[in-house]
């Protein structure tokens, strides 16, 4: 990999899964690596393995709730008073769970509303004012293909998800005439402890280190949309596109429901 422009960056959700990949991938290229998450052993693992590697970039622990507003807006002015500005902050911090009509709950459509949506939210409250101060950033948002179109069984996943699609449009259109940038990432399914979880086969698995190449690439080129992988994308934007009475009983189809 190329190397990047960002000297110091923040990725909440970096202990595990597609967070724990960009912050090692990120400190082998040399940037302060910034991880947060609420689990300290799996934060300072990541940190131990970026030593182990001989990475020339630090990764730096943080324990943080991101559904904690006033927490997440101290703890990013604290990262700037001690470490400098922030170049570049990976939203990641997320959380699924499958959740069946015959078991729906408001109360599991808030707590995933609370960690997927609110969470970015709350870290775009405390980084937005300081990078468009500067006039320079840049924010990666991981949603999911899950926000695309309505699936069985994924209300409560998908809704928080579409929500984060929805906003990250309408910030990016603002954002344009900025130099902060902003990136819409939308990954497939990748291997890590949030789908390991997941009791059918999963099409077009990827492992988080390509995830991370992917996100990489695209925060670079600063893409807009960072989807991957394209074949599992392609398919999903065009059932993005038919009508209800094609989509609906297609997906039934397609998964079993
Ligand atoms: N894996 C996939 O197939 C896939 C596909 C599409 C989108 N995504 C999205 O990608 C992101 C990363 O997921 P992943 O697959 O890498 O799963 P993961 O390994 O479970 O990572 C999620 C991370 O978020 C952290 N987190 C959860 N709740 C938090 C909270 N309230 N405050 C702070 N941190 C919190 C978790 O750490 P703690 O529990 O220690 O806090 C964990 O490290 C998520 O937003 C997920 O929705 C994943």
């Amino acid at each position: 990999m190329n190397q990047p422009d960002w000297k110091l960056v923040w990725i909440t959700g970096g202990g595990t899964g597609i967070g724990r990949s960009m912050a090692l991938a990120l400190s082998e290229s040399g940037a302060s690596v910034i991880i947060s998450g609420r689990t300290e052993s799996a934060l300072q693992s990541v940190a131990d393995e970026s030593l182990a590697r001989h990475h020339s970039g630090r990764i730096i622990p943080l324990v943080l709730d991101v559904t904690d507003l006033e927490a997440v807006k101290q703890a990013v002015e604290q990262m700037e008073i001690e470490h400098g500005e922030l170049d570049l902050a990976l939203l990641c911090a997320g959380n699924h769970h499958s959740m069946p009509v015959d078991r729906f709950s408001a109360a599991t459509c808030r707590e995933l509303m609370e960690i997927n949506y609110f969470g970015v939210m709350h870290a775009l409250e405390a980084l937005l004012p300081r990078m468009l101060a500067r006039d320079k950033g840049v924010l990666g948002v991981v949603a999911s293909v899950a926000g695309y179109r309505g699936l069985p069984t994924a209300a409560a996943y998908g809704g928080s998800k579409a929500a984060l699609i929805n906003a990250c449009e309408a910030l990016a259109t603002e954002l344009r005439a900025t130099g902060v940038h902003l990136s819409l990432i939308n990954p497939g399914f990748v291997r890590t402890p949030l789908t390991d979880k997941n009791p059918f086969p999963m099409p077009f698995l990827m492992e988080a280190d390509d995830a991370a190449k992917a996100i990489f690439r695209g925060l670079q080129r600063k893409q807009f949309e960072i989807a991957f992988p394209w074949t599992f994308v392609l398919q999903l934007k065009i059932m993005r596109l038919l009508p209800y009475s094609v989509y609906l009983p297609l997906i039934r189809k397609v998964t079993g429901f």
